[in-house]
Protein backbone atom coordinates (compact mmCIF):
# COMPACT_ATOMS: atom_id res chain seq x y z
CA UNK A 1 0.00 0.00 0.00
CA UNK A 2 1.24 3.50 -1.09
CA UNK A 3 2.44 5.86 2.10
CA UNK A 4 1.83 9.61 1.65
CA UNK A 5 2.05 12.49 3.60
CA UNK A 6 0.30 15.70 3.70
CA UNK A 7 1.81 18.24 5.85
CA UNK A 8 0.14 21.67 6.40
CA UNK A 9 1.65 24.91 7.50
CA UNK A 10 0.95 27.77 9.61
CA UNK A 11 -2.39 28.78 10.46
CA UNK A 12 -3.72 26.04 7.91
CA UNK A 13 -5.45 24.66 11.07
CA UNK A 14 -8.16 27.31 10.76
CA UNK A 15 -9.06 26.24 7.41
CA UNK A 16 -12.86 26.61 6.88
CA UNK A 17 -12.88 29.75 9.72
CA UNK A 18 -9.74 31.78 7.75
CA UNK A 19 -10.76 34.08 5.09
CA UNK A 20 -13.29 31.81 3.79
CA UNK A 21 -13.53 34.23 0.49
CA UNK A 22 -9.69 32.50 -0.09
CA UNK A 23 -9.48 29.34 1.10
CA UNK A 24 -13.08 27.94 1.45
CA UNK A 25 -15.40 27.32 4.36
CA UNK A 26 -14.54 23.73 4.76
CA UNK A 27 -12.78 22.55 7.56
CA UNK A 28 -8.77 20.37 6.44
CA UNK A 29 -10.53 17.58 8.81
CA UNK A 30 -13.37 17.31 7.01
CA UNK A 31 -12.10 17.32 3.66
CA UNK A 32 -9.31 14.73 5.10
CA UNK A 33 -12.06 12.36 5.73
CA UNK A 34 -13.82 13.10 2.70
CA UNK A 35 -10.92 12.31 0.59
CA UNK A 36 -9.39 9.32 3.16
CA UNK A 37 -12.76 7.34 1.92
CA UNK A 38 -11.86 8.01 -1.55
CA UNK A 39 -8.79 6.81 -1.55
CA UNK A 40 -8.72 3.39 0.30
CA UNK A 41 -5.95 1.51 -1.19
CA UNK A 42 -3.78 4.71 -0.26
CA UNK A 43 -2.10 5.32 3.27
CA UNK A 44 -2.86 8.97 4.17
CA UNK A 45 -1.46 10.48 7.11
CA UNK A 46 -1.84 14.33 8.16
CA UNK A 47 0.76 16.63 9.76
CA UNK A 48 -0.13 20.28 10.81
CA UNK A 49 2.20 22.95 12.21
CA UNK A 50 2.71 26.16 12.97
CA UNK A 51 6.63 26.28 14.10
CA UNK A 52 9.15 25.84 11.72
CA UNK A 53 11.47 23.33 13.19
CA UNK A 54 8.23 20.80 13.58
CA UNK A 55 8.18 20.95 9.71
CA UNK A 56 11.44 20.43 9.34
CA UNK A 57 11.59 17.46 11.67
CA UNK A 58 8.52 15.91 10.21
CA UNK A 59 10.26 16.02 6.78
CA UNK A 60 13.35 14.30 8.50
CA UNK A 61 11.19 11.53 9.84
CA UNK A 62 9.13 10.56 6.92
CA UNK A 63 11.44 11.76 3.98
CA UNK A 64 13.49 8.17 3.92
CA UNK A 65 10.75 6.24 4.06
CA UNK A 66 7.25 7.46 2.79
CA UNK A 67 6.53 7.15 -1.21
CA UNK A 68 5.01 10.85 -1.22
CA UNK A 69 5.39 13.90 0.87
CA UNK A 70 2.28 16.45 -0.29
CA UNK A 71 3.72 19.93 1.18
CA UNK A 72 1.79 23.09 1.64
CA UNK A 73 4.21 24.89 3.74
CA UNK A 74 1.44 27.83 3.55
CA UNK A 75 3.70 31.20 4.38
CA UNK A 76 6.80 29.53 5.26
CA UNK A 77 6.99 28.61 1.06
CA UNK A 78 7.98 32.26 1.01
CA UNK A 79 10.50 33.02 3.71
CA UNK A 80 11.51 29.53 5.05
CA UNK A 81 15.42 28.36 3.63
CA UNK A 82 15.69 26.05 6.26
CA UNK A 83 11.98 24.33 4.94
CA UNK A 84 13.64 23.99 0.88
CA UNK A 85 16.90 22.97 2.61
CA UNK A 86 15.02 19.90 4.14
CA UNK A 87 13.23 19.19 1.23
CA UNK A 88 16.11 19.20 -0.92
CA UNK A 89 18.11 16.13 1.74
CA UNK A 90 15.02 14.03 1.74
CA UNK A 91 14.51 11.34 -0.40
CA UNK A 92 10.86 11.51 -0.57
CA UNK A 93 9.53 13.23 -3.33
CA UNK A 94 7.65 16.20 -2.37
CA UNK A 95 5.02 18.34 -4.27
CA UNK A 96 4.29 21.61 -3.62
CA UNK A 97 0.28 22.13 -3.28
CA UNK A 98 -1.70 25.65 -2.68
CA UNK A 99 -5.12 26.13 -2.08
CA UNK A 100 -5.01 29.61 -3.78
CA UNK A 101 -3.19 31.00 -6.60
CA UNK A 102 -0.11 32.66 -4.95
CA UNK A 103 0.82 33.99 -8.58
CA UNK A 104 -2.30 36.24 -8.61
CA UNK A 105 -1.76 37.35 -5.09
CA UNK A 106 1.13 40.34 -3.59
CA UNK A 107 4.15 39.47 -5.15
CA UNK A 108 5.98 38.83 -2.20
CA UNK A 109 4.12 35.32 -2.49
CA UNK A 110 5.56 34.67 -6.12
CA UNK A 111 8.97 33.47 -4.26
CA UNK A 112 8.94 29.75 -3.45
CA UNK A 113 12.12 28.13 -1.59
CA UNK A 114 9.97 24.74 -1.73
CA UNK A 115 9.50 24.56 -5.56
CA UNK A 116 13.28 24.45 -7.04
CA UNK A 117 13.45 21.25 -5.35
CA UNK A 118 10.05 19.71 -5.92
CA UNK A 119 9.09 17.01 -7.84
CA UNK A 120 5.90 19.58 -8.88
CA UNK A 121 4.03 22.44 -8.19
CA UNK A 122 0.28 22.40 -7.90
CA UNK A 123 -1.73 25.54 -6.74
CA UNK A 124 -5.10 27.58 -7.11
CA UNK A 125 -8.19 24.79 -7.35
CA UNK A 126 -9.13 25.19 -3.94
CA UNK A 127 -8.52 21.80 -1.38
CA UNK A 128 -8.93 20.17 -4.94
CA UNK A 129 -5.07 20.94 -5.43
CA UNK A 130 -4.70 18.35 -2.50
CA UNK A 131 -6.31 15.72 -4.63
CA UNK A 132 -4.28 16.24 -7.56
CA UNK A 133 -1.12 15.56 -5.70
CA UNK A 134 -2.21 12.62 -4.10
CA UNK A 135 -3.27 11.48 -7.80
CA UNK A 136 0.09 12.49 -8.93
CA UNK A 137 1.46 9.85 -7.05
C1 LIG B 1 -1.15 29.19 0.84
C2 LIG B 1 -0.64 30.47 0.16
C3 LIG B 1 0.33 31.20 1.06
O1 LIG B 1 0.81 32.37 0.42
C4 LIG B 1 -0.32 31.60 2.36
O2 LIG B 1 0.60 32.19 3.22
C5 LIG B 1 -1.04 30.46 3.02
C6 LIG B 1 -1.74 29.49 2.21
C7 LIG B 1 -2.24 28.50 0.01
O3 LIG B 1 -2.47 27.32 0.25
O4 LIG B 1 -2.88 29.12 -0.84
O5 LIG B 1 -1.10 30.40 4.25
O6 LIG B 1 -0.07 28.29 0.97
Amino acid sequence: MKKLIIINGPNLNLLGKREPNIYGSLSFIEFLEEVKRKYTDIEIDYFQSNIEGEIIDKLHEVGFNFDGIILNAAAYTHTSVGIGDAVKAIETPVVEVHISNTFNREEFRHQSFISPNAKGVILGFGLQSYELAIQSF
